[in-house]
């Protein structure tokens, strides 16, 4: 009887916490929860348009190739590589927890993650294709044209199902249970004496005006070189691009921190190498402040402690095409 009632009271806590998303610590940052998946036949056709590489012109070229769910959601390079080997204009963001932002693109230019899958597809620097051309392809094999069947009830499809069902799967690339998340749900072992020093510095010297939220960051845009001005080697002017105003020239989405152990190189024009040159430049041109060594090594203990859990599932194994359908067209 006892027992019972414990447990019943242990339940009861944790089912509060998760469905009020409260952490026990009143801290700017919260925990990511654990996804519920709600849709699993949308968000497994979603898994396998992420990883096809038909939906680009040159049938090489799929999100993962820019956004690797083996590299923490982005391709690990300065800027990446489109269609016919060119140069991109951009660092890649990650897609893991992009859903928890307040818009997509590092000029928040498309408002969710539906609106954002249409764009690489038809962008000539990087998939190259148009959706015509995309839906064509999708259209001329039957194992996909019975998965969008099943899951959208119609045999005909659109971009707008295949955009949907991108997002779908999106949804679900959270990376829940990092250690700082365990020691904000009050499992004070789980970060190191060094990572939390790094956490404090990170709050009292302003870093979390910025970064803050469950994504520690994604919540606004922001001017890169507040104290002093950046010099980018990218060709971009941010959120102006989006608004025309003035004020937002060179004001940029937050960037997450969350796996940015990971999602190296840094800034939009992936010019900082390591975590400590961007930790170093972020102290000096966003708040006027230089760190120590021993402070930069505190704040980056801090920043890999964000590494969460990476989503896992199984490989998708795609529908082959059929003799209907177009062929790639690698090197035009
Ligand atoms: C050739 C490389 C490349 C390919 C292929 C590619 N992306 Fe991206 N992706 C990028 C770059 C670069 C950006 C940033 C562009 C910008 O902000 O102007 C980006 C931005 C994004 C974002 C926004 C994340 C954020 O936090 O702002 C999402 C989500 C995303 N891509 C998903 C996808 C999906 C889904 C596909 C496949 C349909 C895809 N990408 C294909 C390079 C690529
Ligand atoms: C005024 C707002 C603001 C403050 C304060 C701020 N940041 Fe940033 N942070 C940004 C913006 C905007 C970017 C993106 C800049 C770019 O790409 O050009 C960024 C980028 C980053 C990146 C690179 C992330 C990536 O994936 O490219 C790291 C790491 C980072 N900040 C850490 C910090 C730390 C640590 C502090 C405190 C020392 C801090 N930031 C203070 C706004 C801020």
């Amino acid at each position: 009887m006892r027992t019972t009632i414990i447990i019943a009271a242990v339940g009861l806590a944790l089912t509060s916490q998760v469905a009020w998303g409260v952490a026990p610590r009143n801290e700017p940052v919260q925990p990511i929860p654990a996804v519920a998946v709600t849709e699993p036949a949308k968000v497994e056709l979603g898994k396998k348009l992420f990883f096809d590489p038909r939906l680009s012109k040159s049938g090489f070229i799929s999100c993962n190739s820019c956004h690797n769910l083996s590299m923490g959601g982005t391709d690990n390079l300065k800027s990446s590589i489109g269609h016919n080997w060119q140069q991109g204009p951009i660092n890649s963001p990650t897609v893991l927890n992009s859903s928890l932002n307040l818009a997509q693109f590092w000029d928040g230019r498309a408002a969710d993650l539906k609106e954002q899958a249409g764009g690489p597809i038809a962008n000539p620097g990087e998939m190259a294709f148009t959706h015509e051309l995309a839906i064509g392809v999708l259209q001329s094999i039957p194992g996909y044209v019975a998965e969008f069947e099943a899951v959208f009830g119609q045999e005909v499809l659109d971009i707008d199902m295949v955009t949907d069902a991108i997002a779908a799967f999106e949804e679900t690339l959270v990376t829940p249970h990092s250690p700082f998340d365990q020691w904000l749900l009050g499992d004070d072992d789980a970060l190191n004496a060094q990572a939390l020093a790094g956490y404090q510095l990170f709050k009292q010297s302003g870093c979390v005006a910025c970064h803050n939220g469950p994504n520690l960051g994604g919540t606004s845009f922001q001017r890169m070189g507040v104290v002093e001005p950046y010099q980018s080697t990218a060709d971009t002017i941010g959120r102006a691009a989006v608004t025309g105003k003035d004020a937002d020239r060179f004001a940029f989405k937050v960037p997450t921190l969350r796996n940015v152990e990971l999602t190296y190189p840094y800034f939009h024009d992936g010019e900082a190498a390591t975590l400590e040159e961007a930790v170093d430049i972020m102290g000096r041109l966003q708040l006027g402040r230089v760190y120590s060594d021993e402070e930069i090594g505190q704040i980056v203990a801090f920043l890999k402690s964000l590494t969460g859990e990476q989503p896992r599932f199984e490989l998708p194994i795609l529908p082959p095409s059929s003799n209907d359908t177009p062929a790639p067209a690698p090197f035009g």
